[in-house]
């Protein structure tokens, strides 16, 4: 099921300006794929990430999820999708606080209706998957950074999505975590999940399979990341998280 970008334009018509958030950006997403999507503050990712997740549609263009041409759907058909097809991770988790693990991860079920045994099970199986399968019962607040992303990627993925769309995940995270968070990724990917994340950092970036960069609302450059690049960044990282693992060992 692949995704495709087509000539996308996004304004916002405010009272004195127009704002020019995205003047026709045209990418296709294949299934299975990884993307990073970088570029400077105020370039346009989180605007045209909202449009891939049908929070919002274009002022023109098109956008296809499958043979779904979303830029054609009401707000209806829109909010159906979302709920069903899309997994969203976010920099700030976005988890309710008073709802444990269990019944975090099964919230993107509860607004379609479906809470029962069956999906109860199945976000067990997501919070085992991801790695908290001990804290079903916890709440946020009884968790780390790291553990609350890990509950939000499992929420992201109940409802079996198109595609995993990340909004800086790993932007509060610390290098240990941060590492965490890109193995479960990866591990995604490998298992077929497309995942399209929005990054600041280069070498969260060069995780991904590909990088696309936006500059000024528009398609800068599209480049895919070599599996050996890949690999040197997944290195670099991980031992600079075990480097902290050993310091905060010898802190202890
Ligand atoms: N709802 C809105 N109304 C008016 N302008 C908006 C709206 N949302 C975004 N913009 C404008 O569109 C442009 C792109 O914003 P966007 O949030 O997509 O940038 P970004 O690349 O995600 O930046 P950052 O890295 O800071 O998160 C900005 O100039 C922003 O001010
Ligand atoms: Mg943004």
């Amino acid at each position: 099921m692949a995704t495709r970008i087509d000539k996308l334009v996004k304004s916002y018509v405010l009272k004195s300006e127009t704002v020019h958030a995205l003047r026709g950006v045209s990418f296709d997403v294949p299934e299975g794929d990884y993307v990073a999507i970088m570029g400077p503050s105020g370039s346009g990712k989180s605007t045209l990430l909202n449009m891939l997740g049908c929070l919002d549609q274009p002022t023109s263009g098109s956008l296809f999820l499958g043979d779904d041409n979303i830029s054609l759907m009401t707000d209806d058909e829109l909010a159906e999708i979302r709920s069903r097809r899309v997994g969203f991770v976010f920099q700030s988790y976005n988890l309710i606080q008073q709802l444990t693990v269990v019944e975090n991860i099964q919230v993107p079920l509860y607004y379609q209706g479906r809470l029962g045994a069956k999906e109860y099970a199945r976000a067990v199986a997501l919070a085992e998957q991801v790695g908290l399968g001990d804290r079903l019962g916890h709440r946020p607040n009884q968790l780390s950074g790291g553990q609350q992303q890990r509950v939000a990627i499992a929420r992201s993925l109940v409802n079996d999505p198109y595609f995993i769309l990340a909004d800086e995940p790993t932007g509060n995270l610390d290098s240990v975590t941060t590492d965490e968070i890109l193995e479960l990724f990866d591990r995604l990917n490998g298992e077929g999940r497309t995942i399209i994340l929005v990054t600041h950092e280069d070498d969260v970036a060069e995780r991904a399979r590909r990088i696309v960069r936006l500059k000024d609302g528009s398609l800068y450059s599209d480049e895919s990341v070599s599996e050996e690049q890949r690999a040197a960044a997944r290195l670099l990282q991980h031992e600079a998280a075990i480097a902290v693992k050993e310091k905060q060992g010898l802190a202890e």
